[in-house]
């Protein structure tokens, strides 16, 4: 099986996790596209009375096309569930994400939602986090200032650019910096310095965040509880 394969196994079996009536968050990326297109499959066939907040203009398009109701972050309560990709996963069940640019709505959605399920494919599951560029949103104000601080501190910062060769811009219009660190010994030590350095909006740290994670594998979809309930 492709990894595409694997991480439309995952994404078919996350979607029995939703139920009539919720109210669902739905991530970005390709894992994520999966999964709207096997939600909408069931809200046709089953009549189901589902509401979706998107974490991004790609997936709230998909989703309205499939006849999902979506409505925005604001005028919901909060969440049921939300299900998202990742793109790294480690054993403690702290994740990377980000890959899509898309972090900052994600982990707004994240955080307003009562359980959180990730979906991926095997080869995201990982000992330590940090192989994953690590990907900060950041303010393009003063970014240069911001670019050498974290130089300076050896996180290896590279802006991503987009398929112009352009710095690449966020949905709010912000730049992304990836950082290579190639491993992140103390996934909390640097979260807590990256929250508190003014101008990045957002890191893709996810950390003691979801509650399962949904493994596309070779031999089978196997859920992994995080024991947070
Ligand atoms: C987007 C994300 C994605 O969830 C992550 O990059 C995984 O993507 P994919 O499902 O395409 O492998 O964090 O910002």
């Amino acid at each position: 099986m492709d990894q595409n394969q694997l991480k439309q196994q995952a994404a078919e079996e996350a979607v029995k996790f939703i139920k009539d009536s919720m109210f669902i968050g739905l991530g970005t990326g390709s894992t994520v596209f999966y999964l709207v297109e096997a939600l909408g499959r069931r809200v046709k066939n089953e009549h189901l009375q589902i509401t979706g907040v998107a974490t991004s203009s790609r997936t709230a398009k998909q989703a309205s096309a499939l006849g999902i109701k979506m409505i925005d972050l604001n005028d919901a309560p909060e969440l049921d569930l939300t299900i998202d990709g990742a793109d790294e996963v480690d054993r403690n069940f702290q994740g990377i994400k980000g890959g899509g640019a898309a972090h900052l709505l994600e982990k707004i959605v994240a955080l307003n939602s009562k359980r959180n399920i990730w979906i991926v494919d095997e080869s995201k599951l990982v000992t330590n986090l940090g192989a994953f560029p690590l990907p900060l949103e950041v303010i393009p104000f003063g970014v240069e200032r911001l670019y050498k601080r974290l130089a300076a501190k050896g996180l290896n910062p590279k802006f991503r650019l987009d398929e112009n060769g352009q710095r690449l811009r966020t949905h709010n219009k912000n730049f992304v910096i990836d950082l290579h660190l190639k491993q992140i010994d103390d996934p909390h030590a640097l979260a807590d310095w990256l929250d508190h350095q003014t101008g990045i909006v957002e890191h893709g740290l996810f950390l003691d965040i979801v509650n399962q994670v949904v493994v596309g594998r070779e031999n089978g979809v196997e859920v992994l509880d995080a024991g947070r309930g």
